[in-house]
């Protein structure tokens, strides 16, 4: 257990080292397909269906950008340094890492570099892709959204990133971008997890249980209903332990949902995830194990032959993915290589 929790750990640095490798400017190519196989978590969804919301549930604290959406996205650059959406191709990355043992546990996020967290809940890569549009409103060019689409459908297309489908329970589901997307790139549906929002405003007197019990649209992986924090819980800065304390009480309650409870809301889709998580990339150790021996001859060669003088940051980069390559490897090597992975049990 300890093993797999110190190679999950290596997953996430090293996709943390590729990512500030590709803010240098660095070339991304010989790291794009380690990256492409490790494992990932992304929300899609349409504009304001609670994507940001959701993932700040998943990870216990406030820390999006939130508002009416995808226009922030993509006609300015968010606030500061954030680099986010199309305005720089880069969809919001955040790592929630955990350091050496004695140390305080922390996590960074793209958008906001010098800020620590130190209370978050679970160790995963989480990627926020910008909202689904229909129409470009005022101001966007026409080709917005296919452009957005294009970029959402190039992280969730990967077969190793797993999806957070995000529908409104408040818009008929036949209606959602969410689904419409992920039935695209994951037809089988083993990636994607169906999460409902939104049940809180659902017109009175229906209710999601064909949604949320798999007989409107069938999924491997679970659906999970959620009740987030309303804009004026917001405006009122309810904070997320409350914003849980009452999602949890919601669901208790409900008339139509007490029986489900126990497997709804942000809570039990964080461990959902955790779970999945560590079993995807339990299976995919030897793979993973390969793409990274071939990264290590890939990179001591680059760094060998590197004549021309390279950014300090870049070429430290490089040297930490080289170390986190080894380290991981060395792991596999010592624990798991001729043994069933997960043997240390
Ligand atoms: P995004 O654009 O998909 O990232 O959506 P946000 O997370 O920013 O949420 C959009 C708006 O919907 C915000 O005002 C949220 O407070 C609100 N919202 C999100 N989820 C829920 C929910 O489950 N219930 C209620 N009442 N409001 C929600
Ligand atoms: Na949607
Ligand atoms: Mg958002």
């Amino acid at each position: 257990m300890a093993t797999m929790e110190s190679l999950i750990g290596l997953v996430n640095r090293i996709q943390r080292a590729c990512t500030s490798l590709g803010d240098y400017g660095g070339d991304q190519q010989a790291f794009s397909s380690l990256w492409d196989a490790l494992p990932s978590v992304a929300v899609v969804g349409g504009q304001s269906s609670g994507k940001s919301s959701v993932l700040e549930s998943i990870v216990g604290r406030d820390f999006l950008p939130r508002g009416s959406g995808c226009p922030q996205y993509l006609m300015r650059p968010f606030p500061d340094s954030m680099s986010l959406g199309i305005v720089t191709r880069r969809p919001l990355v955040l790592q929630l890492q955990h350091t050496e043992e004695g140390q305080e546990e922390y996590a960074e996020f793209g958008h906001l570099p010098k800020k620590r967290f130190t209370d978050y809940f679970v160790n995963l890569t989480l990627i926020d892709l910008p909202g689904l549009t229909k129409v470009a409103v005022e101001g966007q060019p026409d080709s917005v959204v296919e452009d957005i689409e294009n970029m959402v459908r190039s992280y969730v297309e990967k077969p190793n990133c797993i999806i957070l489908a995000i529908s409104p329970a408040n818009q008929d589901i036949a209606t959602s971008d969410a689904i419409k997307l992920s039935r695209d790139v994951d037809p089988s549906g083993e990636r994607t997890f169906g999460v409902l929002t939104k049940l809180d405003l659902m017109d009175k007197g229906t209710n999601a249980l064909e949604v949320l019990e798999g007989r409107s649209y069938r999924l491997q992986l679970p659906w999970v209903g959620i009740v987030n924090r309303s804009q004026a819980d917001i405006n009122k800065h309810v904070d997320m332990m409350a914003a849980r304390r009452n999602e949890r009480e919601y669901f208790a309650t409900s008339p139509d949902y007490s029986h489900l409870a126990s497997r709804m809301g942000s809570e039990y889709l964080a461990k959902l995830l955790s779970g999945h998580l560590e079993s995807v990339i339990r299976a995919r150790i030897p793979s993973i194990t390969s793409l990274i021996n071939k990264s290590i001859d890939e990179l001591e060669s680059e760094l060998d032959h590197l004549g021309r003088p390279v950014a300090v940051d870049a070429g430290a980069q490089l040297y930490t993915i080289l170390e986190l390559c080894r380290a991981f490897d060395k792991i596999f090597k010592e624990h798991l290589d001729g043994g069933r992975p997960g043997g240390d049990r």
